[in-house]
């Protein structure tokens, strides 16, 4: 069945069609070579997860073994306790001291079609100069240090370089604005950024070196602020003296000094990563060395069946934790080749990635449903320009996977045999969670199967009751895993209020799930005040206040509306201040004042204007009411409300708009 074929049928709803019903096995040869292949191993891991897991730890090379594999006072972890490593040293100096110091670790290629390739032998070389430039600028153990940078090799050098010292770093996505990196550097009181002079992007400069000039503005911490030279003369940059250093100046400085990585405790923080939640502010998720390691190499092995000859490509941004986890810690812990790839997918034309995947041979793909429908959009005929039979094994992160996205991924990207690895996670987790053995788990489009093994999710109801099969709930983990966070960067208390207090000891993820008859775990989406754009979260917090920030804006109420690619949109719903009157220019002018304060991924889609919001008489917004408008639903319980009448006024609003 082809997914067009599908599309136009009776129903001309493939989901309804394949929900559940369609199972696909592991293929027989792609089985019997997996890495994962003996099914035992699920039952071990939970009969015995602390042996599982100090099993995994032997995967990495250690200067001093653990005493104890779990501390756990919940919700307080510490994962292989008394043990000495260094990431660094486990993703570079182990490799550089084998055969693969001729390996590719990192091959390349900037927008323009540079490209670059980096032998294990290479990071070796530039870790140790960039650690030893830091080291000269004053970095030492335990400094934070922020990273804004384009999709460059310096970036994972610069991270590594980090982890060498034991120096945490916190890297903010190059879409932010100025404001959302400020408040970053601010919040996790980093001493020195390091950004480059600009990235491209579908063409452009990405004006890194500007908008970091404007962010540390304010930023009191920063003693330096180190710039990579990516773009050169496109877009020549104000360097401040006594500030501003140039990394090629640091780096020929350094010369060839190699840096004795640091030997670190288990749990020394590597580093923190900021994620949206219900409040305004974001949450800093601090990851620690020993546990965060283990989890994402061993994840990163067995779910995308790593071999020594792989060829493997996460088209995530280094800024989110996918990069993290996905590009640089698991992959280079396990010694493999890692595509990186700077730009647009669209960049020269709509068929760069197929074209990338071609060119250098990629096996194994990680990528994003949105992208997935993107790319569906413009059309099979770009995938089809290419010969990509190289490509054996893909996977989806970020959001649940329309069925018909899996169909369409499989047949046009993945020949139509690849088998597909919907991978369920978060920032907080730091390693996939939900995930099939690709050797092992017969694949449901639109499920994420089964749990990692050494995972233990339930399915909740509001009294903490696990829910029966095909019912929905709040889906939790109830026992510690080595790469979750460990806690909210300078605020523990707000890490046990939000994942540890609605149940006691068990970690609430805030999705919602459901498992069907076998088993299987289908995510439903957010059950919070979290909206998921393109694969990112965003606090629906974030942009109201953002929006109450612009002088024409009483009150705002955000919610995250379906949307074809980018899974969910953000819709604005705004009570003007007395004396402003709502018009296209005002629309206009809100949206862009959202993407100043926090990024172009957090622009509305759509702004409503409204005498009133709709509130409980507590004042409570009630968002549902508006989602519920906003979906064409049935309205839910108003019976709350301090004036009915609001929701009717702005339900002829929406759909006389919509018309
Ligand atoms: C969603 C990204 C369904 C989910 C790694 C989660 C998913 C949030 C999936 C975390 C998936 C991620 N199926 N939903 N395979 N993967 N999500 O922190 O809502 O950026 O809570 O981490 O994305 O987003 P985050």
């Amino acid at each position: 069945m082809s997914s067009s074929q599908a599309t136009n049928g009776p129903s001309g709803n493939i989901d309804a069609l394949l929900q559940e019903h369609r199972r696909f096995p592991p293929p027989p040869a792609f089985a019997e070579h997996a890495v994962a292949h003996d099914p035992a191993v699920y039952q071990r891991a939970h009969d015995d997860p602390d042996g599982f897991w100090a099993e995994a730890a032997r995967r990495l090379d250690w200067y001093k073994t653990w005493d104890k594999v779990l501390e756990w006072d919940a919700p307080w972890a510490k994962w292989f306790v008394g043990g000495e490593l260094n990431a660094s040293y486990n993703c570079v100096d182990r490799h550089n001291a084998t055969w693969r110091r001729n390996k590719a670790a990192i091959i390349w290629e900037g927008e323009p079609g540079d490209t670059r390739v980096l032998t294990y032998r290479d990071l070796y070389r530039e870790v140790n100069r960039a650690a030893a430039a830091l080291l000269d600028l004053g970095v030492k153990k335990g400094d934070v240090v922020a990273v804004y940078m384009p999709m460059i090799p310096e970036l994972p050098i610069a991270l590594l370089a980090c982890a060498r010292i034991g120096a945490p770093h916190t890297v903010v996505f190059g879409g932010f604005s100025a404001e959302a990196l400020r408040d970053r550097i601010n919040d996790s009181g980093a001493k020195l950024v390091i950004t480059a002079d600009g990235g491209w992007r579908r063409g452009n400069v990405v004006p890194l070196k500007e908008t970091t000039d404007a962010a540390v503005q304010g930023a009191p911490t920063i003693e330096h602020v180190l710039v990579v030279k990516r773009v050169g003369e496109a877009r020549p940059v104000e360097m401040k003296d006594g500030r501003d250093v140039w990394w090629e100046d640091a780096l020929a400085k350094a010369s060839q000094r190699i840096v004795e990585p640091e030997h670190l405790d288990s749990e020394h923080p590597l580093y923190i990563m900021y994620t949206s939640g219900t409040t305004g502010k974001p949450k800093g998720q601090l990851h620690t060395t020993g546990g965060y390691l283990t989890g994402t190499s061993l994840t990163h092995q067995w779910i995308f069946d790593l071999k020594e000859d792989d060829v493997y490509w996460c088209t995530a941004d280094i800024g989110w934790v996918t990069g993290h986890s996905y590009i640089v810690y698991g992959p280079l812990a396990n010694g493999s080749s890692v595509v990186m790839y700077e730009g647009s997918p669209d960049y020269p034309d709509k068929d760069r990635f197929w074209d990338l995947v071609e060119k250098y041979g990629v096996t194994i793909l990680y990528t994003a449903p949105t992208s997935i429908r993107t790319f569906m959009r413009w059309g099979p005929e770009y995938p089809a320009k290419h010969d990509m039979s190289t490509l054996r094994l893909m996977g989806t992160v970020g959001e649940p996977i329309n069925p018909e996205a899996w169909m369409w991924y499989q047949e046009h990207i993945g020949h139509g045999t690849c088998p597909i690895v919907d991978t369920w996670w978060q920032t907080e987790t730091g390693m996939i969670m939900i995930t099939p053995l690709p050797g092992i788990v017969a694949t449901k489009p639109g499920s994420a199967t089964r749990p990692f093994p050494g995972v233990e999710p339930a399915i909740l109801d509001e009294q903490g009751t696990a829910v029966p099969r095909n019912s929905g709930g709040n889906l939790v983990i109830t026992r510690p895993w080595p790469a979750m966070s460990r806690t909210i960067w300078g605020d523990p208390q707000r890490y046990v209020n939000t994942y540890w207090s609605k149940y006691p000891g068990v970690y609430l993820t805030g999705d919602g799930a459901r498992q069907d008859d076998d088993g299987y775990y289908w995510l439903l989406g957010r059950v919070d005040d979290v909206v998921n754009v393109s694969g990112h979260r965003l606090g629906t917090m974030e942009v109201e206040s953002a929006l109450v920030s612009h002088p024409a804006v009483a009150e705002a109420a955000v919610i995250g509306v379906s949307h074809p690619v980018k899974g969910q949109a953000i819709v604005a719903f705004v009570t003007p201040r007395a004396g402003f009157k709502p018009s296209d220019a005002l629309t206009v002018e809100l949206k862009e004042h959202v993407v100043q304060a926090i990024g172009a991924l957090a622009r509305p889609e759509r702004i409503y204007y409204t005498a009133e919001l709709p509130k409980t008489r507590s004042a409570k917004i009630m968002r549902r009411l508006l989602r519920d408008i906003a979906e064409g639903r049935v309205l839910g319980d108003t019976t709350t409300l301090m004036d009915p009448n609001v929701v009717n006024q702005i339900k002829q609003q929406y759909e006389s708009s919509e018309g």
